[in-house]
């Protein structure tokens, strides 16, 4: 038997089109501003195509590109302009951030109700306190996936391996607050396939190559694949593959193929997001 695909981009769109609802119905177009430092490859891509995908939605999305040189003190400076900004209702700041700029003082500074990664340490309370307001938007994106498809998640066993800012964490808040019974397993676990095989629903976001193999996979449990891992390919090319080994699908009731799995779920999410934000501040 193999499992069932849970592609990305059907859910994508669900999500993308009550967006673009809601955004038609606010007094004003809504607009993110998305801020990258620096010149890394995968991130001058995964900007272009979040902002690109706004202008497809009716938002406007703009891109504030800045060296790589460019000071804390200078980045900071340009979030309290964006924060000041009554036509700017979302600020994303793209990570990762140069090794010189701390991470956390930036993410600090953005307005909380500008905040559409639902990265800063307000809207991460909320989050844990079950009140939230904007969600990071891949583990929130992943919630909408699995609704979409109709798997269930209370009561159910859902293990996470994985414990990141981004995606582990708050994913293990969202699924506890939707009443699943969570696990966090990480790098340091003893017996983790032991864990992972009690799961009805796997998280892998461990940024690990085929990390999940058959073995350490409950026959026909569901198996969301959070990892883009970049692997050189044959001819030179690389590809990108997750965390989770191909063969999984023969065990795995359902399964997110990557690419076109999670990844869309992520932007889809952000503009969601944005719009959010927009109404929040028009009330
Ligand atoms: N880099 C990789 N994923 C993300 C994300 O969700 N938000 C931001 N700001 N940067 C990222």
């Amino acid at each position: 038997m193999t499992a069932r695909v849970l592609a990305g981009p059907p859910a994508a769109e669900v999500l993308l089109q009550d967006a673009a609802a809601r955004a038609s119905r606010l007094p004003a177009q809504p607009s993110l501003v998305i801020v990258r430092v620096g010149d890394d490859p995968a991130s001058v891509s995964y900007v272009r195509g979040k902002a690109r995908k706004a202008g497809e939605v009716g938002l406007r999305g703009t891109v504030h590109a800045l060296p790589e040189a460019t000071s804390q003190a200078d980045l900071l400076a340009v979030i309290d302009s964006l924060n000041r900004d009554d036509d700017v209702n979302g600020i994303l700041v793209q990570l990762p951030l140069p090794a010189h700029i701390a991470e956390m003082a930036v993410l600090h500074a953005i307005d909380p109700r500008k905040d559409v990664d639902g990265f800063h340490p307000l809207n991460v309370g909320e989050l844990w306190a079950a009140r939230p307001a904007l969600t990071p938007c891949t583990p929130a994106g992943i919630m909408f996936l699995l609704k979409h498809y109709g798997i269930a998640v209370a009561g159910v066993r859902a293990v996470i391996v994985g414990r990141s800012h981004l995606v582990g964490r708050p994913l293990a808040a969202l699924l506890l607050n939707a009443d699943a019974t969570v696990t966090v397993a990480h790098s340091r676990t003893h017996g983790l396939p032991s864990v992972t095989r009690e799961a009805d629903l796997l998280i892998a976001a461990a940024g690990c190559p085929g990390l999940i193999t058959p073995e350490m996979v409950k026959p026909g449990a569901t198996v969301i694949d959070v990892g883009i891992n970049r692997v050189p390919g044959a001819g030179g090319r690389s590809h990108l593959v997750g965390d989770v080994h191909p063969d999984v699908s023969g065990v795995a009731g359902a399964l997110t193929p990557v690419p076109g799995g999670v990844g869309p779920m992520t932007v889809a999410q952000l503009l969601a997001n944005t719009v959010r934000a927009a109404e929040l501040q028009h009330h």
